[in-house]
């Protein structure tokens, strides 16, 4: 009896702390080639694609286009994607202010140079084009 009351003591102890042990990694870090900074999971492609394409792969993997809310996060952002053009979540219609791919109308905290309507950076900075052209982009989500 008191062999069975042990083990069920030890049952009711010991999987919930097994199941935390287990799931904490996965809900406090970035999973794959995610890359986790502050905040943040970053997804950064090998392949390239254009600008549309790029959001429905973001879509795809429960993210966005990156949206980019610190100077910490610009200034990895911008080291990370090296010399290559990289796509971000703003874009623009004709004659409107850029929004990020929520909706959000961005306040203007940095420099897109360029007359595109979809951005991009690389360690220049950011920039804009028309969304057309295949480059790599960049995908964000929270870390929860
Ligand atoms: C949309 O994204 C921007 C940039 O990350 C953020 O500042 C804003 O709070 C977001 N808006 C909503 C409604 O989530
Ligand atoms: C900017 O875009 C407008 C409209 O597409 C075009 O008429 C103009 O020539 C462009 N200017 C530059 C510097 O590319
Ligand atoms: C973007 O790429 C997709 C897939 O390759 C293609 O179907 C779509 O027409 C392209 N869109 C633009 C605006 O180039």
């Amino acid at each position: 009896m008191i062999y069975l009351c042990m083990c069920i003591i030890l049952l009711i102890v010991v999987i919930p702390m097994i199941v935390v042990f287990l799931k904490c990694p996965q809900t406090m870090e970035c999973s794959g080639e995610w890359i986790g900074v502050r905040k943040k999971c970053f997804y950064f492609s090998s392949d390239t694609k254009n600008w549309t394409a790029s959001e429905q792969f973001c879509l795809s993997q429960g993210s966005e286009l990156a949206h980019v809310d610190t100077q910490e996060d610009m200034e990895f952002l911008r080291r990370h994607a090296g010399t290559f053009m990289h796509w971000i979540g703003l874009n623009r219609k004709q004659g409107e202010s850029w929004k990020w791919t929520n909706g959000t109308i961005f306040n203007p905290w940095f420099e897109i140079s360029g007359n595109g309507s979809f951005a991009f950076l690389n360690a220049d900075g950011v920039h804009s084009s028309r969304g057309f052209i295949d480059i790599k982009w960049i995908c964000s989500k929270p870390q929860f």
